[in-house]
C-alpha cells in the first residue's frame, strides 16, 4: 500500500527542526507541497525568527519539492490565519495539518509558575486550536482533511516535572476526540501521534545511548499513516525507535451499584470489580458512555 501525497498541500507547524522538520521533508519527498512553519525560538519558547522554517523550505526546494516558509507563532490567531492564506494563495487548498509546534517549561508542580503553565497550554493546545480553526472551513468545503495532533506519553501517562506539558498534551487528545466526530461527515479525519525522539526537546533529559536509538525519522511513518488518504480517525499512535503502539481511552464493564444511601460503601467495596479491565471497550462518543449507564439503571426496574 503506497502512501502517496501527490497533489496534497500540507502545513506542518514547528517544522524548523526536530520531528517537524522530518515530517515536512517526508511529506515533500512523497509529493506534497509543504508550508513549513516555525517561530524559530528557543526550547522554552523565547525569541523567534523565520530562518529555521526558511532553511527547511529551502532544503525541500533544493531536493526538487515545493515549499513555503512561515514564521507565524501558533499562539497568534491572526498570524496563523495569514499563514493558511499564504498556502491557499499559492496552492489553492490545505489537505493536511500536522500540529507539531511545542515548547517545554518543566518544573515540579510545587515550583511551577502559573505563567509557565499558561504559556505551555497556549502553545500546544491553543496553538493547535488556532491552526485547526483556520483550516476547518477549507477542509469542510473541500470535503477532505487530515489533522494530526502531536500528543505525548507525558499527557497519556504522566511524567515527573511536566504537569503543564502533560495537561496540554492530553487536552489535544480531547480536541481530537470531538473534531474527529464533527469532521467525519466532511471527510476530515483527526488523529494523534505520541512520539519519542531525540531532539533538542529531549536533550539532557535522556541518556546518550537512549538518544542514539531515538532517531526522529523513526517517528515519521506514524505521521504519514495518520495524514494519508487511508488514515484512520480518532486513533492515538505512539511511535519511537521504530516501534509503534496504539493507546486507547477505554471504559471498563464496571458495575451497577444504584443510588441507595450505602452506595459509597458499596462502591468502595466493589472498586476492584468496577476497575477490572476484562471486557473493557472504547465508546464511540462521550454520550455513549452516559447512555450505557442509563440503560443499566433502567434494566434494574
Ligand atoms: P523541537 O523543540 O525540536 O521542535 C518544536 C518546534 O516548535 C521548534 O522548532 C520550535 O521553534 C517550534 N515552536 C515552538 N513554539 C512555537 C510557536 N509558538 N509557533 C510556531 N512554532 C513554534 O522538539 P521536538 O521534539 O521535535 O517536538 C515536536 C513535537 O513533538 C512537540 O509538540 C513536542 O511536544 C512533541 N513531542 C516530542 C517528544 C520527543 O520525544 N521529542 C515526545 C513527545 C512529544
Amino acid at each position: 500500500m503506497g502512501l502517496d501525497f501527490k497533489g496534497r498541500v500540507a502545513i506542518v507547524t514547528g517544522a524548523g527542526g526536530g520531528l517537524g522538520r522530518q515530517h515536512a521533508l517526508a511529506l515533500a519527498a512523497r509529493g506534497a507541497r509543504v508550508l513549513v512553519n516555525d517561530l524559530g525560538g528557543a526550547r522554552d519558547g523565547s525569541g523567534g525568527s523565520t530562518s529555521a522554517a526558511q532553511a527547511v523550505a529551502d532544503e525541500i526546494v533544493a531536493a526538487g519539492g515545493q515549499a513555503l516558509a512561515s514564521g507565524a507563532s501558533v499562539t497568534d490567531y491572526e498570524a496563523v490565519s495569514a499563514m493558511v492564506r499564504q498556502a491557499v494563495e499559492a496552492w489553492g487548498r490545505v489537505d493536511i495539518l500536522v500540529n507539531n509546534a511545542g515548547i517545554l517549561r518543566d518544573k515540579t508542580f510545587a515550583k511551577m509558575d502559573l505563567a509557565d503553565f499558561r504559556l505551555v497550554l497556549d502553545v500546544h493546545l491553543m496553538g493547535a486550536v488556532h491552526c485547526c480553526k483556520a483550516v476547518w472551513p477549507l477542509m469542510t468545503e473541500q470535503k477532505y482533511g487530515r489533522i494530526v495532533m502531536t500528543s505525548s506519553s507525558s499527557g497519556l501517562y504522566g511524567n515527573f516535572g511536566q504537569a503543564n506539558y502533560g495537561a496540554a498534551k492530553m487536552a489535544l487528545v480531547g480536541l481530537m476526540q470531538t473534531l474527529a466526530l464533527e469532521g467525519a461527515k466532511h471527510g476530515i479525519r483527526v488523529n494523534s501521534l505520541a512520539p519519542t525522539a531525540a531532539t533538542r526537546m529531549t536533550e539532557g533529559l535522556l541518556p546518550e545511548q537512549v538518544l542514539q536509538a531515538l532517531d526522529p525519522a523513526a517517528v515519521v511513518p506514524a505521521m504519514l499513516v495518520l495524514a494519508s488518504e487511508q488514515a484512520p480517525t480518532r486513533t492515538i499512535l505512539c511511535a519511537g525507535a521504530g516501534a509503534f503502539e496504539s493507546a486507547h481511552v477505554t471504559l471498563t464493564q464496571g458495575a451497577w451499584i444504584g443510588t441507595g444511601p450505602d452506595a459509597p460503601e458499596q462502591l468502595a467495596e466493589r472498586l476492584e470489580q468496577v476497575c477490572a479491565r476484562e471486557g473493557e471497550t472504547v465508546p464511540q462518543s462521550g454520550s455513549e458512555q452516559g447512555q450505557r449507564e442509563v440503560a443499566r439503571a433502567l434494566q434494574q426496574r
